[in-house]
């Protein structure tokens, strides 16, 4: 594992916009003060300061910054610099127009907003490298530069007559014939045979939004221009600063579901960055879901962003209090800020950063929660919170250079067949759900404390037990033969409804279902019955009976073993549940959607053939604390987190010390509502 930014200590920090201040020096003058009390050791600079840095074309004012680098330095403050791309200033829009965004409907949007450029036109990519030189010219060489963050969230589509011959561009180096564009997207139906490259145009409702083929297509155009403006961004400051790693802030899906960020695919970018860095935004308190549910989901979010390159990666940003966005933007109870941002750091995250430092005074985000709020006080409950996560990250030095233990569990997950499963005219979609039932399959894992990666079809196989595939509707040949090698050496491999339907192209395999999925899951798929939300069926599996919803796949066997049958409806008695032993490993089915009820029982199974329960020297009583595992070759880290509003305890098992308090632990330990403690063995 690599450590590109050599950190000796966890980062805490976040994005500081002193650019707002600059008229009032004994703000930032008491800011710099107020950092330090609260044990801040970071400082995010220039997301948004363009207007600021190049106030007319040509003409720079760096006065400010260097100032603020200065006392960053003269207090040992590291330093992330923005590149400013996220938000441009006026002039730049008002003389090029063509960095505007153009929408779907072929309307260039006004100056206004953020995160909106054209990620073709030329000039935008010149005036962006062009500042991106003289940021890394001017800050290069500062010792308190520690890492650039490009841009801010990238996001989103244009559909600009530029964006449009790159498409096509792209189009030409993929398919190289009309013929193989034409196959590709089945454009005989409905009399869509392109004759000329020419008539190639991005989905828009203008035009066509049918073509499935042309839509998986666009996603996947727009995540590689996306990477390509990223790559020009950096050029200036790989060649001035190569020593310096790079970053750009990923993105978490909005509440309720928590689900992954869609517009890009961050398996691929993640290649393209030094590090990875995510945006974190649970909405804690919410009146829907047990804190320990959406605990849940934010682990399994950490997981994802882990496995994106398989190392330690950042938060990036995260809020103090409640942010300005949600649909109800409430506070944290007491204890919730320690609880989240250490659950962030047990699954390996290696800073703790927060939007924002100081609140903004006006505009949009005057209310979103800051750690200096716009009552300048360090008595807000919020900077008390902050200062006891500093304090605590103080504490855990000695953990920075630990991993989040090895998995021995992987969840596959694929953008390609993300968007084509929601963009299939098939199925519901109101229940497709593919992240939601990521989430169902992660729950047993999470609540029984077994470390979860989440794959990519690229990742290595081999080195986990189990291996669980649920929903994966496109699947090329290749993974199919994959799973099926997987399986043959010894792994268990769990797949679901709704699986190998379509090639890469989105275009239906033929004769039925791939030969290595049957040879795999022993096994073909006859149909899928989708069911209307209040439809049910029961599954008799484990001498208990299951409700199902939504899927139910019509199996016939060819080597499998039936585990549950279907006890209703013209399927009743077939099954729905299988296993298929092959050599050392095991290939089981499940042809129906399940509550959480089914998936504990049948992981439970799993588990307890398999042994995936960690031995870990605490006892918990409830599945709703939270026990993750940082280590390296002479020492473990436990965190263990009560997600409840009640308190509860644990029992040690061996002797460990407190890592916070560096005192020999008791054995039975108290956990208050929201309550965090780390042990460890750790002798330094
Ligand atoms: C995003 C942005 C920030 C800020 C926060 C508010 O993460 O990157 O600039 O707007 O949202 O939560
Ligand atoms: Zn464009």
């Amino acid at each position: 594992m690599s450590n590109p930014l050599k950190l000796t200590h966890f980062l805490h920090g976040g994005d500081y916009n002193p650019d707002q201040w600059l008229d009032h020096p004994e703000i930032i003058d008491r800011d710099f003060h107020l950092f330090q009390q609260a044990h801040l050791n970071s400082i995010t600079l220039g997301v948004f300061s363009w207007a600021k840095l190049e106030p007319s074309e040509g003409h720079y004012d760096f006065s400010w910054l260097d100032d603020i680098f200065d006392r960053a330095e003269a207090q040992g403050t590291h330093v992330i610099l923005a590149t400013p791309s996220g938000a441009r200033p006026r002039w730049l829009a008002e003389k090029y127009p063509e960095v505007l965004r153009v929408d779907n409907h072929g309307q260039r949007q006004h100056f206004g907003e953020r995160h909106n450029h054209c990620y073709t036109s030329p000039i935008y990519r010149e005036k962006v490298q062009t500042i991106n030189r003289k940021l890394a010219e001017r800050y290069g060489h500062r010792k308190s530069l520690l890492m650039w963050h490009i841009s801010n969230e990238y996001g989103g589509q244009c559909f600009c007559d530029l964006c449009q011959a790159a498409f096509r561009d792209w189009l030409k180096a993929k398919y190289h014939s009309l013929d193989c564009l034409n196959h590709a997207y089945w454009s005989s139906f409905w009399s869509h045979t392109y004759t000329s490259w020419d008539q190639v145009e991005a989905p828009s409702p203008l035009g066509d939004q049918s073509v499935t083929g042309l839509n998986l297509d666009w996603h996947r155009f727009v995540t590689d221009r996306t990477i390509d403006f990223f790559e020009n961004e950096i050029k200036p400051l790989r060649e001035l600063t190569p020593n310096i790693p790079v970053t750009t802030n990923f993105m978490g899906g909005n509440p309720p579901e928590s689900h992954v960020f869609t517009d890009l695919d961050y398996q691929k970018f993640a290649e393209h960055v030094d590090i990875v860095s995510w945006d974190s935004y649970p909405n804690w308190s919410n009146d829907y879901e047990s804190t320990a549910q959406l605990a849940m989901k934010t682990a399994l979010m950490n997981d994802e962003m882990r496995s994106l390159k398989h190392d330690n990666y950042l938060i990036m940003e995260s809020t103090p209090s409640q942010v300005n966005w949600h649909p109800y933007n409430r506070s944290k109870r007491p204890g919730m800020h320690e609880m989240g941002s250490l659950q962030q750091i047990a699954h390996g995250a290696n800073s703790v950063m927060y939007f924002q430092l100081h609140q903004s005074r006006g505009a949009s985000e005057m209310f979103h929660g800051a750690v200096i709020t716009n009552n300048l006080s360090d008595q807000t409950r919020a900077f008390k919170d902050v200062t006891t996560v500093g304090h605590d990250l103080q504490q855990l030095t000695g953990a920075v250079a630990t991993h989040r233990r090895d998995a021995r569990v992987a969840i596959v997950f694929d953008y390609d067949n993300m968007w084509a499963l929601d963009d299939s005219r098939n199925y519901a979609n109101a229940t497709k759900q593919y992240w939601r039932t990521i989430q169902e399959h992660y729950q047993y894992f999470w609540e029984h404390d077994i470390p979860v990666d989440i794959v990519k079809t690229a990742d290595d196989l081999t080195p986990y037990t189990l291996v669980i595939d649920p929903m994966h509707f496109l699947m090329d040949q290749a993974f199919a033969a994959k799973l099926k090698a997987y399986v043959h050496q010894g792994g268990h491999l769990v797949g679901t409804y709704i699986t190998g339907i379509v090639d890469r192209n989105d275009l239906a395999y033929q004769g039925g279902w791939l030969p290595d999925l049957q040879a795999t899951y022993g096994l073909t798929v006859q149909e899928t019955d989708t069911l209307y939300p209040h439809q049910h069926n029961t599954l008799k599996a484990f001498d208990k009976t299951y409700t199902t919803k939504d899927y139910s796949d019509l199996l016939v066997l060819d080597g499998a073993e039936p585990l549950g049958t279907y006890e209703r409806d013209f399927y009743a008695g077939t099954t729905a549940i299988s296993r298929h032993p092959l050599e050392q490993g095991a290939a089981y089915y499940l042809g129906c959607r399940t509550d959480t009820d089914f998936l504990e029982d049948f992981y439970r199974s799993l588990d307890r053939s398999l042994k995936l329960t960690p031995e870990l020297p605490l006892k918990k009583k409830t599945p709703t604390v939270s026990i993750q595992v940082r280590e390296n070759a002479t020492a473990h880290f436990y965190f263990v987190i009560n997600f409840s509003h009640q308190a509860t305890t644990i029992q040690l098992t061996q002797p460990l010390t407190d890592a916070l308090t560096h005192q020999p632990a008791d054995s039975t330990q108290e956990l208050p509502a929201y309550g965090v403690r780390v042990f460890t063995d750790s002798q330094d």
